[in-house]
Order: structure tokens, then sequence, then C-alpha cells
């Protein structure tokens, strides 16, 4: 029987786990999502959202993945034998996530080229939205190929697909080992450069200031909450089976509880570290040009693509830092979309006992193909963001609330508990039932009044509403496949290595 493959030291799996976590989230979407939604009072929901749920769940997480030691859909199946289709369910996000992921990443590429000459210009707005994306309003309709983005594209999932056929050390290990160590130091000359320019105080002050009545207004304060959750979930990696997925290579023995709180630390240091850097310089800007720092803040795609180059024009060295800021993207984000990519193979390799090169042939080049023909288009931005509210908006919120149901459904908390206090420093108890159980209370009331939002929205003349069309149907897409694979696999047994390993875990016996 081939045994498992597992990381080779503990600093390789945290490195991995944070590696997961930091990504275009801290950078690409933190600082916008953090101003849009109230300012220095997005931190309370987003605090809180961490200690009670991004960590209680990642440890879940992590518990499950040790214990089982499989990919998502089998560690589900042996949870409970029905369950096996949210396994699949987080497939399907993880696949919707992966292929749009991978086009920021892709743009990210094109601009270090762009950002040695500052090819964008005077008008980086028009740049990126007219000469760049050719960007069409319509997400609906099928645009034309962009070829810089989509050759950009294509050499990201290569570089994807090598590491993937490294295996766990050779390939998902290693390429962390590099990623994180040059991510800490990229980041960390931009931050520096940053926090020193003229204005950038008013920058900090604009971005700590807290509009307190926001989060707490019943018309603001569910989507705030919401997306306090969402943008957790998505930063840590949470809510698709990436952590199950990535902790099913532990050894038995590894330590988690430490690991789970050093993960969400240094994820959230980077995400406060790029929030300080992304608004001390749009700080800069403010002084420079005269205008309100809320007009030049764009959310996502607009703070890093349209106002950063902007502001590299200005600022002495604007080169440097430009090619500084989108090589971080993009290392990040490469150390992020392998995560993403490990659910649907680990996944299938457990399931089927495939080899990883059947998996790549057959699961990561149609993954990639998917990518390159639907999102390098004139009307990819679009899709990007619609596709990207699906998924995390709804989809990690409720693959965690699905995950925590289970464990407390099938009265395996007790002996996910045990699990993880056999090895760990910090020991699990009641504090983290309380925890999980009012995650769940939270997201189920949160998720309500959105959907109530989105259904008051629909017959709203005034809004357009093929986002939400998009959202919903990719929403029932993924739902659909989690709903087809448990019917097909319901009476399909485990792999024999599979079973024995974790069924037999939890019909008590040895665990070591
Ligand atoms: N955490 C990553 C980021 O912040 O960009 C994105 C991500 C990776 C989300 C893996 C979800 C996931 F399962």
């Amino acid at each position: 029987m081939k045994t498992r493959e597992t990381w080779g030291t503990r600093a390789g799996f945290i490195m991995a786990a944070a590696g997961s976590a930091i990504g275009l989230g801290n950078i690409w979407r933190f600082p916008g999502e953090a101003y849009e939604f109230g300012g220095g009072a997005f931190l309370v929901p987003y605090l809180i959202a961490i200690l009670t749920a991004g960590i209680p769940l990642l440890l879940l997480e992590y518990t499950i993945g040790r214990r089982y030691r499989s990919g998502p859909p089998s560690a589900f199946r042996m949870l409970s034998p029905r369950a096996e289709g949210i396994g699949w369910w987080q497939n399907a996000i993880a696949f919707f996530l992966a292929t749009f992921y991978a086009v920021i990443i892709a743009w990210a590429v094109c601009y270090v080229f762009f950002a040695v000459t500052r090819s964008w210009g005077e008008d980086s707005a028009m740049f990126f939205g007219v000469d760049f994306l050719a960007a069409s309003e319509d997400p609906l309709t099928f645009g034309e190929y962009r070829p810089t983005i989509m050759a950009a594209l294509i050499g990201v999932w290569v570089l994807v697909l090598v590491i993937m056929l490294g295996g766990v050390r050779k390939g998902v290990e290693l390429a962390n080992r590099i990623c994180i160590p040059l991510l800490v130091v990229l980041f960390g000359v931009i931050v520096i450069r940053a926090v020193t320019l003229d204005g950038a105080l008013d920058g900090l002050n604009a971005f700590f200031t807290p509009q307190w009545d926001t989060i707490t207004a019943l018309e603001t304060g569910p989507e705030i909450w919401l997306a306090a959750y969402g943008q957790v979930f998505f930063s840590l990696s949470i809510g698709m089976g990436t952590m199950i997925a990535y902790s099913s290579y532990l050894k038995k023995k590894a330590e988690l509880s430490t690991t789970a709180v050093t993960v969400a630390f240094a994820n959230s240091s980077f995400e406060l570290m790029a929030g300080i850097g992304v608004f001390s310089i749009l700080g800069f800007m403010s002084a420079q040009s005269g205008t309100a720092i809320g007009e030049l803040v764009g959310v996502g795609g607009g703070v890093a693509f349209v106002t950063f180059p902007a502001i590299l024009n200005e600022m002495p060295g604007g080169n440097f830092v430009g090619v500084l800021f989108f090589a971080s993207l993009v290392v990040a984000g490469v150390s992020s979309i392998i995560s993403m990519v490990i659910v649907p193979f680990s996944s299938v390799e457990d399931r089927f006992g495939w080899s990883r090169k059947k998996t790549v042939a057959v699961i990561g080049i149609p993954m990639a193909l998917f990518s390159i023909l639907i999102y390098p288009t004139t009307n990819g931005s679009s899709m990007v963001d619609a596709v990207d509210f699906a998924v995390s908006g709804y989809g990690l919120v409720l693959g965690g609330l699905a995950t925590i149901v289970l464990a407390f459904a099938t009265g395996k908390i007790r002996v996910l508990a045990a699990e993880a206090n056999r090895t760990s420093v910090l020991k699990l108890g009641w504090v983290w039932y309380v925890c999980l159980a009012l995650t769940t209370i939270m997201l189920t009331l949160v998720l309500i009044l959105n959907v109530k939002g989105q259904i008051e929205d629909l017959s709203d003349p005034e809004i357009a509403n093929e986002l939400i069309y998009i959202n919903w149907g990719v929403g029932g897409a993924m739902i659909l496949f989690g709903l087809v694979m448990t019917a097909v696999m319901y009476r399909r047994p485990l792999p024999v290595a599979n079973s024995e390993d974790g069924e037999s875990v939890d019909s008590g016996s040895a665990t070591a």
C-alpha cells in the first residue's frame, strides 16, 4: 500500500498554511473592504470574526484533516456517510475560486512589466479599464480575448501545475519556503517606504477612523458583518476544505493549536501591514493632488491596479516600488492558489486512488483551460466580481457553517476535540464549542438578512440584476454538483487505505 506523503517539517506546514492565508485577499481585497465598510469600525467585526470563528474553524479543519488524512469528500464521509457531498461542493467552490484568482495573478504579472516603465501613463484608470482590460460592462455577454492577459494566465497555470506535480514536499512545501520569506522582504520594503511618505499620517487616519454607526445600523449592519466574516474566511482560507486538505498531510503527532494561532496572527499582521502600506500611500497621493482620500479609493481591483499606478507616477522611485508591489501580489497569489488547487487534487487522489500525474492531466489541465478560456476576455473583470461575490460572500461562509453543523450533528465534536488535545498545547474545551455554536447562529442570521436584501434588490428596477443572476447561477451550480456527487458516490465505499485509516479511528481503535 502506498504511504501517504507528509510535510517535511513543522515549519514547512506553518509556511504552507500561512502561504495559503496570505494572498491577494490581504493586499488586493482587505484595504478596500475595510475602507468601504466603516474604516476603523470594520476592525471590530473583523477581530470578533477572527477570534470567535476564524481560529476555532481553522482548528476544526486542521483536526478533521489530520484525523482522517484525506481530502474533504473522504474526510466528510468518515464523519458521516451522507456528508460526502459537502466535500464535493467545496471542490466546486475551489474550482470557481482558483479559476478566477489565477486571472488576478495574471493581471499582476503584466503590471510587474508595466511598472518598469510606468507604461500606464497619466491616466491609470483609463489604462486599466480601456487599454488593458477593454472591459465591457455586461458580464453576461462573452467578450473578446485579450492576448497579453491570456499569455500571462497561461504562464501562471503552467507554474501552478508544475508545483503541483512536485507533490507535497518537493512541490507545495518548497514553493512556500521560497514565497513566504520573499514576500516578507518585498512587502516590508514597500511598507517602510510608504509610512515615510509625506501625508502618510492622513491616510492612516482615514483608514483607522471608525464610523461606528455603520456597523450597528440595521440597513448597513448585516452587510458589514457578512463582509467581515467573508473577509476572515477568505483570508484564513477556511470554509472550502483547503485546510482539511493541507492538514491531511500532517503527521499524526503534529501540534495543532499553536500552529493555528501562529497562522492567524501572521495573516492578520500581514493584512494590517497591507492596510497601513496602502493607506499611507493613499495619504501621500491625497496630499499631492489635493483630492480627498475617499475619492481616491476604489474597491478591490481599483486600489491595486488603478489608484496605485497613479500614485507611483508621483512617487520618487515609483518604478521600483511598483515592481516590488506587483511582484508581491504575484508571489502571495501563487502560494495561495496552490492551496485551492489542492482541494480537488487531494479529493480525487484520496477517493479514487489516482496518481498525481493522472490528477494533473484529468483535473489540473481542464481546470486551467476553463480559466484560460473564460477570464482573459473583455467581460472577464465583471465575471471576476460576480464570481468573487458568490464564492467569498456565500460559498466559503456556507462551507464553514456546514462543517461546524456536521461536527455537532454527528456528535463527533468531542471526538475531534480529544483528537486535537492529544497533541495540542492549548486544550480545546467548552470555549471552543461555544465559539463554534455562536458562529453558527451569527452566520445563519447574517446570511438570512443578506439573501433578503438581494431578493429586495431583484424587484428594484433601478438595480442591474446580472450580477445577482451570475451569483445565484454559480451558487446553484456548486450545490447541484455536491448533490449529484453525493448520489453518485453514496454506494461506492472508500478505498481501503482511507477507510482503514479513518473509519477504524472512529470506531475506537488506536490512533497514533
Ligand atoms: N486566503 C487567500 C487570500 O487571502 O488571498 C485566498 C484563499 C485561499 C481563500 C484558499 C480560500 C482558500 F481556500
